[in-house]
């Protein structure tokens, strides 16, 4: 595949961008990422995400000189050699190449920055359009999940396990609540068209498609709060969706077998898919 993938400030073919095995984020997932959905060649949320990725490298005490315009000269450049119309860039910054060793901070290091693209259909899917089912499993990740490192073993394993199982995706519960999904925030809409998702807090990561919901939510006046809610809450929702940059709003039509409302995608999901839809049409032209 002819792509060019940036390292370290060379842009290369996707093949030959090669990182050290004894670069941190290899040995120790000592690394944090980013992933920006691209609309029409335009990168959404842009600024959004590069402050949650400043907020992540603060968190695990990894500094990281790199300009902002930079970054996103170096994303843009990717998005047109690449010839990205919809997708996402992908950035992760490591902590570099040392020795193995648990304590980092004896060694010096240089921050590995990596930027790649990916071709991917957005807007309009099967799923969006259809919804999904989900199944819950208990929460097994670390308690930093507001970070968004690139430690993805246990959402990884437990996506592959609800597939395994015919699903497509799962939510994570937690003391009686549920979390968030493997790769996204979750949603419920109760019976009186109130959107619930889980408050910010390091049990999730604050999604920045979740933010922007609550913001075209609050300007439209549709009712919401955040709160935790139950497996049984959600079994009994009136409707259900999920959201991350890489799928916008999708509707949850199915959990752990039952049906969400009539198990078919619902009109308040709809009408905040148009919400997100025409906030996304309105920043592109
Ligand atoms: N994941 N929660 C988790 C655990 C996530 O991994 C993601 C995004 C989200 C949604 O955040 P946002 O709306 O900012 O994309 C919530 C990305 C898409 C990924 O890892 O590929």
């Amino acid at each position: 595949m002819n792509e060019k993938v940036y390292l370290n400030g060379t842009y290369f073919e996707r093949n030959d961008a090669l990182v050290s095995v004894f670069d941190r984020g290899f040995l120790f997932s000592d690394a944090v990422y980013e992933v920006t959905a691209v609309i029409k060649g335009f990168l959404v949320d842009w600024e959004s995400h590069l402050s949650r990725l400043k907020n992540s490298l603060k968190e695990i005490n990894l500094s990281f000189e790199m300009q902002e315009k930079e970054i996103f000269s170096i994303q843009k450049k990717l998005i047109d050699v690449n010839k990205i119309d919809e997708g996402l860039v992908y950035i992760q910054i490591t902590r570099g190449v040392g020795h193995r060793d648990f304590n980092f901070e004896e060694d010096h290091f240089e921050p590995t920055i990596v930027i790649f693209t990916q071709e991917k259909k957005i807007l309009n899917t099967n799923k969006a359009e259809k919804g999904i089912k989900i199944v819950t499993f208990d929460e097994m990740r670390w308690k930093r999940r507001d970070i968004k490192t690139t430690q993805l073993l246990a959402s990884s394993l437990a996506k592959t396990e609800a597939s395994k199982r015919g699903k497509d995706d799962c939510w994570f519960i937690e003391d009686g609540f549920i979390t968030e999904g493997s790769s996204s925030n979750a949603f419920i809409i109760n019976d009186n068209g109130e959107v619930i998702t889980r408050e910010l807090s390091p049990k999730i990561l604050g999604g920045i498609t979740r933010s922007s919901v609550l913001e075209f939510c609050k300007k439209n006046n549709l009712n919401f709060r955040e709160s935790g809610f139950t497996k049984i809450e959600a079994k009994y929702a009136c409707e259900a969706f999920i959201t991350s940059a890489t799928n916008f709003v999708v509707p949850v039509i199915e959990i752990d077998g039952h049906k969400i409302g009539k198990g078919v995608v619902g009109n308040y999901v709809k009408e905040i898919q148009k919400l997100y839809f025409n906030e996304i049409q309105k920043r592109l032209s």
